[in-house]
């Protein structure tokens, strides 16, 4: 694992954008692994801007998302469907058809399936962003899900409820579950970002770099994949040994 310290949210947005652009530069038709959250808005917002000022072209670019809360469909503004479309599909070259967000309505006992059918389609990510969630969660893989696991349904922790609280007008709004990619899929990509920010982060970021290997703190996975960046700003980081 990489470990990149930097001073700010802002820097930690640049420096994550940086390995999307130069990627996407290099690779037009690159596979992107993407996320939502509040940690991935700012690399987002730099990569529009990169966009429409040095004309980098996503038209032939493919992405997918990790995850979707079960029971919102697209047009609900707090899908992450919409998320996506908001806070970067619209402000890039992308085609639509290109992008690929777990779908949270239709039949339950099938939307894993389907959505396991588009990833083997598009083949592992060449680039995955990841933020971690303050019990050590990525996607919405929560602490003791299997390591082997693929796109499953999950029901959401408390904690989770509560973090994600911020974004819905009452809590009894955050939906209670949610599909998500598997932490096998997610270790199918070739180099994978994560990015936090803020003291709450801190714990699991101690975790997840100096702590064992534990389905317990599901990021720690991550110490077995041979390519890992670790962008955090100081206060992510205020708990590491060095
Ligand atoms: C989002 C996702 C989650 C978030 C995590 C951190 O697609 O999969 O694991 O990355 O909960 O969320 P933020 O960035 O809001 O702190």
């Amino acid at each position: 694992m990489k470990l990149v310290v930097c001073k700010n949210y802002d820097e930690v947005s640049a420096k994550a954008a940086e390995y999307f652009i130069n990627l996407v530069k290099a690779k037009p038709n690159a596979v992107l692994g993407l996320a939502t959250g509040s940690s991935p808005i700012g690399m987002y917002k730099l990569m529009i801007a990169d966009h429409e000022q040095n004309g980098t072209s996503y038209k032939d670019v493919k992405t997918y998302n990790l995850d979707e809360y079960v029971g919102l469909d697209g047009s609900n503004n707090q899908s992450y469907h919409y998320f996506m479309n908001e806070n970067l599909f619209k402000g890039l070259d992308i085609p639509l058809e290109n992008t690929h967000v777990p779908s949270g309505i239709g039949n339950h006992d099938t939307l894993a399936a389907e959505y396991d059918a588009v990833l083997d389609e598009l083949g592992g990510a060449d680039l995955q962003i990841l933020g971690i969630g303050s019990n050590g969660h990525i996607a919405f893989n929560e602490p003791g899900t299997s390591f082997a696991s693929t796109t499953h349904i999950v029901d959401l922790t408390e904690e989770t409820i509560q973090d994600n609280a911020r974004f819905f007008d009452s809590i009894d709004d955050v939906p209670r579950e949610s599909v998500t990619m598997g932490i096998a899929s997610i270790m199918k990509a070739k180099k994978i970002v994560l990015i936090a920010t803020s003291a709450h982060k801190a714990e699991a970021i101690k975790g997840m770099i100096e702590g064992p290997v534990t389905e317990d703190l599901p990021a720690s996975i991550l110490q077995q994949h041979p390519d890992v960046v670790v962008i955090v700003d100081t206060e992510a980081a205020s708990l590491l040994d060095k």
